[in-house]
C-alpha cells in the first residue's frame, strides 16, 4: 500500500485521500496550517491517520518557530497544537496525539532549541511506527475471531488509509487473509462521503482481497439471507464504558447485527480509548457541510435545490451492541475496557 502520510524533505506529504479512487496524487504540506486544513477537508480521515498527521503538523509547525528562548518556543508551539486540534472534534486521536507531542516538549525544557525541534520531528515518526506496529498486533488478536470461509461487513474505511499502515478493522481482514483463510469481504459504500466505496474497496482490490461493493441499505437483507457471518468496524473514539463512535451508518449496522445473531467487533488502538469520556452520549459529533449529502463526490446536486438537510458524520453504538473491542493489548468486552486501559 501506498503510504498514507510521511515526512518527506522537511515536508508532511499525505496521499490526498480525496481525490481516490480516480486519482493518486500526494499533498506535501510545507506548513503546519496547510496540514490543519487538509484534516479539515479529508484529504487525510480515519482516525489514528488524523492523529498520526497532527502530531506530523506540530513538528512541522515548531520548525518554523523563531523564538530565541523556550518559554517563547513553547507558547508558539502551545498555539500550533491549539489550531490543529480545532480542525475535526469526534476522533480523539487528534488530541491524543497532540497531547503526547505538548508532553514530549515540557520533557525538553532543558534542551537547545535545535535539538527541540528535531525531537519532535523524532515523536511523530515514533507515533507513526508504534501506529503501525499497534494495527499488527490487532490484526493478530482479531485474526483468530475470523473463519475461513466467512464473509466479512464492514462499514466506512479502516484500513492502511486510516491508519499509518495496515489498518484497524482491515487489519484483522489482512492479517486473517495473510493467515491463509478464505475469507470474502463486504464494503458498505459510506454514505454520504463514501469512503466504503472510495477507499475500502479500492484499497482491498490493490492487495487482491476478495471485497464486493453493497450500498447501507443492503446489509438487512443480506443478513437475513445469511450472507453475512461477521462485522468488524474502526472507531473514532471508545467512551470508558465501551460505547463507541464511529462512522455514521455503524449504530444500523450494529443494530442489524443484534437482530441476526451475528458478531459485531470493534478494532481499535488503545490511542482510540478515551478514558476521560465515561460514554458515548458525552462524546462529540461532528455535523459536516450538507454539500455531502446533496451531491455524490463532488458531482451534481442530487437534491432539489434548499431542502433541509443533516449530515452528522458519526454515530455512537452503545455497548451492548458490541460483541468484543479488538484492540493491540487483546480482545476485550466493552464492559472490561475500563479496567485494560487507564488513560
Ligand atoms: O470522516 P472519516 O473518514 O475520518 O471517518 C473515519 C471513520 O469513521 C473510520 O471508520 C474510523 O476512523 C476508524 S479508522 C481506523
Amino acid at each position: 500500500m501506498l503510504p498514507t502520510v510521511e515526512w518527506k524533505n522537511g515536508a508532511v506529504r499525505l496521499l490526498d485521500q480525496s481525490r481516490l479512487p480516480e486519482h493518486i496524487e500526494f499533498l506535501d504540506c510545507r506548513d503546519y496550517r496547510a496540514v490543519a486544513d487538509a484534516i479539515r477537508h479529508l484529504k487525510v480521515r480515519g482516525a489514528p491517520a488524523i492523529g498520526v498527521t497532527a502530531a506530523m503538523g506540530v513538528a512541522l509547525g515548531a520548525q518554523a518557530v523563531t523564538a530565541t528562548t523556550y518559554d517563547e518556543f513553547a507558547k508558539a508551539v502551545a498555539g500550533i497544537c491549539d489550531e490543529l486540534a480545532a480542525t475535526r472534534p469526534t476522533a480523539v486521536n487528534l488530541f491524543w496525539a497532540i497531547e503526547r507531542m505538548k508532553k514530549k516538549l515540557a520533557g525538553l525544557r532543558t534542551k537547545p532549541l535545535p535539538e527541540i525541534k528535531r525531537a519532535l520531528v523524532e515523536e511523530s515518526q515514533r507515533i507513526l511506527e508504534e501506529d503501525i506496529t499497534m494495527n499488527k498486533a490487532m490484526g493478530k488478536h482479531g485474526a483468530a475471531l475470523v473463519q475461513s470461509g466467512q464473509t466479512i461487513l464492514t462499514h466506512c474505511n479502516a484500513g492502511a488509509l486510516a491508519t499509518a499502515g495496515y489498518g484497524t478493522a482491515l487489519g484483522v481482514v489482512r492479517a486473517a487473509w495473510e493467515a491463509g483463510k478464505k475469507i470474502h469481504v463486504l464494503a458498505g459504500e459510506t454514505r454520504p462521503v463514501l469512503q466504503g466505496a472510495r477507499l475500502t474497496a479500492w484499497e482491498l482490490m490493490q492487495d487482491k482481497i476478495p471485497v464486493t461493493l453493497i450500498t447501507d441499505s443492503m446489509a438487512g437483507s443480506l443478513m437475513k439471507q445469511g450472507k453475512i457471518q461477521l462485522c468488524i468496524v474502526g472507531a473514532d473514539r471508545i467512551a470508558a464504558n465501551g460505547d463507541v463512535a464511529n462512522k455514521i451508518g455503524t449504530y444500523s449496522v450494529a443494530v442489524l447485527a443484534k437482530a441476526h445473531n451475528i458478531p459485531f467487533y470493534v478494532a481499535a488502538p488503545h490511542s482510540t480509548i478515551d478514558m476521560a469520556t465515561p460514554s458515548g452520549d458525552k462524546i462529540p459529533i461532528e455535523q459536516r457541510n450538507p454539500s455531502e449529502v446533496t451531491a455524490l463526490h463532488g458531482g451534481p446536486s442530487i437534491a432539489p435545490a434548499g431542502v433541509d438537510v443533516l449530515n452528522p458524520a458519526f454515530d455512537v453504538t452503545p455497548a451492548n451492541l458490541i460483541t468484543a473491542i479488538i484492540t493491540e493489548r487483546g480482545v476485550f468486552k466493552p464492559s472490561d475496557l475500563a479496567s485494560r486501559f487507564t488513560s
